[in-house]
């Protein structure tokens, strides 16, 4: 479902600050899959997920989403197959736009679907159904300004309109690292909801090494941007906190006091 072919990404090129981001990154996800990824500040988590995406190129190797190569085609071109969220809940709405206009919005994302004008009685049930398995109560709130939820809620929201329009590909950037414990629990237990309900395949970085256990059925561990531990389904299950920091120390070779505050 998605293929990623000796992805290598350098940046500022030939000056002092000179970083190869990605190098040589390769990565095949089956449909279904969901791979958590963690790794150290840096590690190109980031840079992977914005290659995927179209929002940066890479210097060389491929990107194939369901079997097409996708180099060549911009974000915007791409948007109808990925389904992104943010760390910051203030990212993927619009808060000057109503729940309604949001979701239009990201309902108008699938170009096949067309674009309509306004929002149809039956679209707006749709809508109202959508918010209904989010139990937050904002199939109540249709014309609030998004503005005006909380972060939680607005993440909630992102969630729902980054997966509706069934992308091939999800992508899950520390979209819960910006939330107090409970709301990131909420927004943990929503995802695992929606992924294993449309069986989307999925990626997922986060810095909470128990959620990239318990979540998801693969697992991959980032440094220097190379996947330097790649943990199958069988092995995840057995996995634990302490084995995994254990080898980031052992691949890293090098020994950090701090490791559990770099990877927890
Ligand atoms: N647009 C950019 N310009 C210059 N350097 C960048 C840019 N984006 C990322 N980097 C660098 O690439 C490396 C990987 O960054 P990133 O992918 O954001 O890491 P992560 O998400 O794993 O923390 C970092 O050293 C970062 O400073
Ligand atoms: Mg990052």
């Amino acid at each position: 479902m998605l293929k990623l072919t000796n992805i290598y990404k350098v940046f500022n090129e030939g000056t002092v600050d000179e970083k190869v981001s990605l190098d040589r990154v390769n990565l095949e996800l089956k449909p279904g899959d969901f791979v958590t990824i963690i790794g150290s500040n840096g590690a190109g988590k980031s840079t992977l997920m914005n290659i995927i995406s179209g929002v940066l190129l890479p210097d060389y190797g491929t990107v194939e989403i369901d079997g097409n190569m996708v180099n060549h085609l911009p974000e915007y071109r791409r948007a109808p197959m990925i389904g992104r969220v943010f760390q910051d809940p203030m990212a993927g709405t619009a808060p000057a736009m109503t729940i309604e206009e949001n979701l239009a919005l990201a309902y108008s994302r699938d170009k096949k679907r067309g674009l309509r004008r306004g929002v149809t009685a039956k679209r707006r049930d749709e809508f109202r159904t959508y918010l209904q398995s989010l139990h937050l109560g904002l199939e109540d709130r249709l014309n609030a300004k998004v503005g005006l939820l909380s972060g939680g809620e607005r993440q909630a929201l992102s969630l729902l309109m980054a997966t509706f329009t069934e992308p091939k590909v999800l992508l899950l950037d520390e979209h819960t690292a910006a939330l107090d414990p409970a709301r990131a629990q909420r927004i943990t237990e929503l995802t695992e909801e929606i992924v294993s309900r449309q069986k989307l395949t999925t990626l997922m970085v986060t810095h909470n090494m128990q959620q990239a256990l318990d979540l998801g059925n693969r697992l991959i561990m980032m440094d220097k941007g190379n996947i330097i531990l790649d943990v199958p389904e069988s092995e995840k299950q057995h996995l634990t906190i302490e084995r995994l920091l254990d080898e980031f120390q052992r691949l890293r070779g090098e020994k950090f006091a701090s490791d559990r505050a770099v990877l927890a």
